[in-house]
């Protein structure tokens, strides 16, 4: 009797500190409001070095909406859970980040927690953006209080049930949140995980929407969009070495490979003004992740099997010639310029044929280097089928590769914006 109370007794305490740990986990204080700060009280090279950060992290492409004002946020992210809606990181007193100080910044950006306390979702990749430097948030923070305070309230989310309660997320974080700065000396390692935070689309996510690590750049699905590998299963044509890497991060456009495409022409645009010193270091770092992979040891030859497909599939021949051989057919004036081959292109190599709709249907804008022709969308102009007959044709010329299953099922789903 007098033992068994013992062990309740002990059950309970323990069970009390765990609730205790348990809302001190859940509850965060908020820190105190700030009148925001002067921007001439930040040193300028700071603000310069935060801009360039900024960049590395495209902090832009999720917190401005598209014809908005600057990091005013607003802009719609849909992930399995429901959307989510990018805030407002303007200095604007009442609905940006104006009142928040240093250290209500630093803590968002390590621990993913608002300045009023409340725990933010994970759909803002706090996941890495923990992994930079003091020095690095310090310079962060000085280039988002040296902005133009826009006054914008952000929107509601629409979350699925029990997610609105925002607490939920720290028994997100005490499973997947590795907290605190890296003092990796792998500079492109470094960006990669942190601030760049290139697996936020590139690697596959679990149930609860976390990264696998173990399958690190395996190719994951974004936004209707498939992200290729970037490791050793990478299935480019040609060698990602690390000048065409950087040339592709920096200018949108490799000459041996493609033109960056969709969410990742915006991050292209962006790295293309950051520091070249980190935007090559994150090159050499996948260089050395994709050194093995097949089209590194074995570059393909540009395929090209006219003669033989033209036969077998004469509407998707036609259809080719109307529209897309006056830039794309060998020798046509945009080829001659030293763009690359179709055949060079992963999305006509990965498994599902959704990038490479999106780009038909859509059109691709202007890679952040180059001048030169844009590709014009081509949605309104051919029907589901045509779209679905081009793509085959592509497939079958341009690789040596099997056929892409449920084509037109696949256009109506690009057509509607959702993935695979
Ligand atoms: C992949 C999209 C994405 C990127 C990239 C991104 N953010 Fe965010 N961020 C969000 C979302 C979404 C929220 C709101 C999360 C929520 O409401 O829980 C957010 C919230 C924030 C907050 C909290 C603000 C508040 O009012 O609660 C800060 C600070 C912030 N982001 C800073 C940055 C900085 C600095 C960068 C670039 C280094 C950046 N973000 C890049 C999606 C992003
Ligand atoms: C917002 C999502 C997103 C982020 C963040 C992102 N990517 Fe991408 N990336 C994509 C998508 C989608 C594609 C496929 C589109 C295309 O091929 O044009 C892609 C394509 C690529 C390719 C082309 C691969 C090939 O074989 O053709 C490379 C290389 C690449 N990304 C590197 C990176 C690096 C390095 C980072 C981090 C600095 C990064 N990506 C961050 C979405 C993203
Ligand atoms: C006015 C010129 C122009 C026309 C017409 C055009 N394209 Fe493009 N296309 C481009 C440019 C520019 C790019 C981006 C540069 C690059 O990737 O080589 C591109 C890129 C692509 C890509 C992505 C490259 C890759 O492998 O990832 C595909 C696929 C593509 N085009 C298919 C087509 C198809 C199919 C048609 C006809 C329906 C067509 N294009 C018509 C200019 C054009």
């Amino acid at each position: 009797m007098t033992k068994s109370r013992t062990v309740l007794s002990g059950v309970a305490l323990i069970l009390l500190f765990a609730g205790v740990g348990a809302a001190s986990l859940l509850f965060r204080s908020a820190l105190p409001a700030i009148s925001p700060p002067a921007p001439d009280s930040f040193d300028r090279t700071l603000v310069k070095q935060g801009e360039g950060l900024a960049q590395i992290g495209n902090c832009t492409g999720c917190h401005t909406m598209s014809g908005g004002k600057s990091f005013a946020g607003g802009l719609a992210l849909k992930t399995p859970f429901g959307t989510i809606f990018s805030t407002n990181i303007t200095p604007a007193r009442e609905t940006g980040i104006g009142a928040w100080s240093r250290a209500a910044f630093v803590r968002a950006m390590r621990e993913g927690v608002a300045r009023d306390g409340s725990h933010l979702y994970p759909a803002f990749p706090y996941d890495h953006f923990t992994r930079a430097s003091d020095r690095e948030l310090e310079a962060l923070y000085a280039f988002l209080m040296t902005r133009p305070p826009v006054e914008q309230p952000t929107p509601a989310n629409r979350l699925v049930w029990p997610l609105e309660n925002r607490w939920l997320v720290a028994g997100w974080n005490l499973l997947f949140l590795r907290e605190g700065p890296s003092n990796d000396n792998d500079r492109g390692r470094l960006l990669a995980e942190g601030l760049a935070h290139c697996g936020g689309c590139h690697t596959p996510r679990n149930k609860l929407g976390a990264e696998d690590t173990a399958h690190a750049y395996d190719g994951a699905w974004t936004d209707g969009w498939y992200a290729p590998p970037l490791n050793a299963t990478s299935p480019a044509a040609q060698p990602w070495s690390a000048d065409a890497l950087f040339a592709y991060l920096h200018t949108g456009l490799s000459k041996t490979h493609a033109a960056a495409a969709g969410p990742m022409g915006g991050v292209t645009r962006q790295l293309s003004q950051a520091p070249d010193a980190d935007v090559r270091a994150i090159a050499t770092y996948f260089a050395g992740l994709m050194k093995d992979a097949p089209g590194a040891r074995t570059p393909l030859a540009a395929i090209d099997r006219q003669s033989e497909i033209d036969k077998s599939d004469p509407e998707g021949a036609a259809l080719f010639a109307g529209a897309c051989a006056s830039c794309h057919a060998p020798g046509a004036p945009m080829m001659q310029q030293g763009r690359p081959p179709l055949s060079w292109g992963t999305p006509l190599r990965v498994d599902s044929p959704h990038d490479t709709l999106h780009v038909i249907v859509e059109g691709l804008a202007s890679p952040a280097g180059p001048t030169g022709p844009t590709m014009p969308a081509f949605g309104n102009d051919f029907t589901d089928r045509q779209i679905a007959q081009i793509v085959a044709y592509l497939r079958a010329r341009f690789t040596d590769l099997p056929p892409w299953p449920d084509l037109e099922q696949a256009v109506a789903a690009v057509r509607k914006g959702v993935g695979q």
